[in-house]
């Protein structure tokens, strides 16, 4: 029997770890817990001054880091990137497909949307968590290991007015999530997905007035909002050996908003 006192193994240390958009918000903080776990992260963002802010954190931390820039959206980019990953630290053993966001639009009524902004959010959303996880999955059914976590949303599990081209790309996500642990299981590659509730990072501090934050707050069966640092602890559950029983998963972390009957609307940018 194991010793009580002998700590718990994450089977983390020394595995190599690429985290995209991890130069702000929710990626940045996943990537901060990744490398408190022992792993070695290729921090990817579209911002190359964000992606060098985040490298030299977590290397003053004592980890090691790599910056990775480049536009997931765009599949050459997202092959040399992943590559890059591969030739400083000889695999890739979990990759976190975190960008994602409303493409910076507004809240959009239904009978306003164009098509342009459907495709716009789609792309950013679904297309470039696809195309990551495309690239990614090639390296890791050579390796026959790995995880993949593709971050989803709270939003997929009850619709907002306004938001409809980013849940449905979400919910697509979420599929997709489940196709892959099914096709790549085989293979011994877990795909999971993790679906923050509304979160507060820098940029939904800066986009929500207080008395709208305070309405989710209330809403909230654990009456708070998740924390950035909530989706790192999640992360490095599903990616270390305690979780390697579970693939194909929505995983939530929303303080119970799903269970919430009178959330306020919009309460995912
Ligand atoms: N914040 C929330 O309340 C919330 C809630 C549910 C789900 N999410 C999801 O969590 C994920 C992260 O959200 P966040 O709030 O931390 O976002 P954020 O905007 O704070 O950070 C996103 C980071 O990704 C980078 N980025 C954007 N587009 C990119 C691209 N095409 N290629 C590479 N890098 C790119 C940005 O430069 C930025 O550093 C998203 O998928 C989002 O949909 C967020």
């Amino acid at each position: 029997m194991t010793n009580a006192t002998q700590g718990i193994d994450l089977g983390l240390g020394g595995k190599s770890a690429l985290v995209t958009g991890a130069g702000a918000g929710i990626g940045r903080e996943i990537a901060r817990w990744l490398a408190r776990a022992g792993c070695r992260i290729g921090v990817n963002d579209i911002d190359p001054k964000t992606a060098a802010g985040t490298v030299e954190e977590l290397r003053k931390a004592g980890s090691e880091a790599i910056s990775v820039v480049g536009n997931v959206r765009d599949e050459d980019a997202v092959a040399t990137l992943v590559g890059d990953v591969v030739r400083a630290f000889g695999s890739l053993d979990v990759a976190v497909n975190n960008v994602g966001m409303n493409a910076n639009r507004p809240v959009t009524p239904l009978l306003e949307l164009e098509a342009e902004a459907v495709r716009d959010v789609v792309d950013q959303n679904l297309v470039a968590t696809t195309i990551c996880c495309i690239a990614e999955a090639r390296v890791m059914a050579k390796q026959r290991s790995g995880v993949i976590l593709n971050v989803s949303s709270g939003e997929t599990t009850r619709p907002s007015v306004g938001l409809v081209a980013y849940g449905a790309a979400k919910a697509g996500i979420n599929h997709l999530t489940m196709s892959l642990a099914d096709e790549l299981g085989p293979l011994g590659i877990r795909v999971m997905a993790m679906a923050p509730g509304t979160t507060l990072t820098e940029k939904v501090r800066e986009v929500f007035s207080e008395e709208h934050i305070a309405g989710i707050v209330q809403s909230n069966p654990l009456r708070r909002m998740t924390e950035p640092e909530e989706l790192g602890r999640m992360a490095v559950f599903l990616a270390s050996d305690l979780a390697r029983c579970v693939t194909g998963q929505l995983v939530l972390a929303d303080a119970g908003a799903h269970l919430s009957r009178n959330r306020p609307a919009n309460a995912d940018p």
